[in-house]
């Protein structure tokens, strides 16, 4: 099974970006750590602070991979354009935040994404892109 793990704008500051809110953990932490709980998956990890440079990477997911778990960052709360790729290509996906999204700012409270999605996790930190890989085996098998 293939996996596309996609990180948003300012995730690759993850470890020293707002420690309190996003964890201590680095992005090659989280990474390594997908890659060392689950050998039995293929994962291609993909950052971008550019929103156009993750749409052509959803468009280009189905010849790459079976699913795709999404922190689309602060093109949540904004981003048509990342729902709409993600509906175009139609493989299945989950949305995921690290922190609570819905006890934040107001403006935090929306996601565009959550449309196109299987399921959104939020407020796990790491723990939830696990809980999204396991649903998306759950989901291919
Ligand atoms: C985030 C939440 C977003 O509101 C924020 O803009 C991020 C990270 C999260 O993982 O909690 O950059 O997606």
């Amino acid at each position: 099974m293939r996996i596309l793990v996609i990180n948003g704008p300012n995730l690759n500051l993850l470890g020293r970006r707002e420690p309190a809110i996003y964890g201590s953990g680095t992005l090659e932490e989280l990474e390594r750590g997908l890659r060392d709980k689950y050998p039995e998956v293929s994962f291609r990890f993909f950052q971008s602070n550019h929103e156009g440079a993750i749409v052509d990477e959803i468009q280009s997911a189905p010849d790459i991979a079976d699913g795709i778990v999404i922190n689309p960052a602060a093109y949540t709360h904004t981003s048509i354009a990342i729902l709409d790729a993600l509906k175009a290509v139609g493989l299945p996906a989950v949305e995921v935040h690290l922190s609570d999204i819905l006890s934040r700012e107001s403006f935090r409270q929306h996601s565009f994404i959550s449309a196109a999605c299987l399921a959104t996790i939020t407020g796990k930190h790491f723990r939830g892109y696990e809980e999204a890989v396991e649903l998306l085996i759950k989901t291919l098998s």
